[in-house]
């Protein structure tokens, strides 16, 4: 499966980040966060609320903008071995650069500088998501949104919402989506993970989002399916991501394929990779046992996801 192409449009940069690399930055700048790995060295979580705590945690060792250029370099590199040849990647400013716009731009550059050699060295192309975290609050958002706007081109290409979904609505980011779909970028939010389908509902009339983030719980309400393929809403489902956090039993039991067979436009990403002990090309093998999806499927579905990608029409033809 590592042979198939493949177009990743949900993979959060730091949530991709190896435990082994935190570790060795966490030594390195003498900092004790050693309550987030197991035994064996993998990030220890019990349920979601925990995995946020862990995963913020875990951010507290990237500390400068050349550790998120070793970052950018070092989740490429997985990518790539997996077939990935396009990334879209959520970047979040209240991590890098504290939501400052001037250091923000610093990492931004550092990050940028490390795409576009492993770009040139891999053959990968990554493209950023601005995103703001739902239980930080609307404030924040505000401020991240500016980051955004001041930065929206041909790089940083959408905005977008990650985070506790139950806490807050997303009217409350009204102002922070429309800052940015002013500055002329793409818009996504992660809903239907935790909330049901009222949750994707009120994303998508709310917000004005094209994609949704997972969007899986959208399947308790087959008018919302419906609605969600006329529309051509696209979700961007993280199977594997789903089945570790426990909202599913196994990929068998998911709903990727029955929301695929409805006509919704689905897409296949990893979100956190090594929290869920995930690659992309695991995520095929996956779906391929569980579901029985072959080559001509996937290829579909990368298609799908090209057709989907917030990048301009050049980087868009190129890549496919
Ligand atoms: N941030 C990183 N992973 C996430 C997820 N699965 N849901 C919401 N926010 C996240
Ligand atoms: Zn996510």
């Amino acid at each position: 499966m590592s042979a198939l192409p493949k177009v990743e449009l949900h993979l959060h940069l730091e949530g991709a980040a190896p435990p082994s690399f935190i570790a060795g930055l966490a030594k390195e700048k003498n900092l004790d966060i050693s309550g987030i790995f197991d035994a064996r060295g993998q990030y220890r979580f019990t349920d979601f609320s925990h995995f946020l705590k862990v995963y913020e945690a875990a951010t507290s060792a990237l500390q400068t903008p050349e550790d998120y250029a070793r970052l950018t370099r070092t989740v490429l590199e997985e990518s790539a071995q997996s077939g990935v040849v396009y990334s879209e990647t959520f970047l979040s400013p209240d991590f890098c650069g504290g939501r400052e716009v001037g250091a923000w731009r610093e990492y931004l550059h550092a990050m940028r500088e490390a795409a576009d050699q492993a770009e040139r060295q891999m053959g990968i192309t990554l493209r950023g998501i601005v995103t703001c975290i739902r239980h930080f609050g609307p404030e924040k958002a505000r401020e991240t949104a500016l980051c955004a706007a001041e930065t929206a081109g041909d790089w940083i290409v959408g905005f977008g919402i990650a985070g506790d979904e139950r806490i807050g609505a997303p009217k409350d980011f009204r102002w922070a989506f429309d800052c940015a779909r002013e500055a002329g970028l793409r818009l996504t939010a992660h809903a239907g993970e935790w909330g049901g389908p009222d949750s994707v509902r009120a994303a998508v009339r709310d917000l004005g989002v094209e994609r949704i983030g997972h969007g899986v719980r959208a399947i308790e309400d087959l008018a919302l399916v419906d609605e969600l393929a006329e529309k051509g809403i696209v979700l961007e489902v993280c199977p594997g991501s789903n089945v570790a956090l426990g909202l599913y039993r196994s990929f068998r039991d998911h709903p990727i394929h029955e929301l695929d067979r409805r006509g919704v436009k689905v897409t296949v990403s990893t979100d956190d990779p090594p929290f869920f002990h995930t690659t992309m090309a695991r995520e095929y093998e996956e779906l391929h046992r569980a579901l029985d999806w072959d080559e001509g499927q996937f290829r579909r579905i990368a298609r799908q996801s090209l057709d989907a990608a917030f990048c301009d029409a050049d980087t868009r033809a190129r890549i496919g």
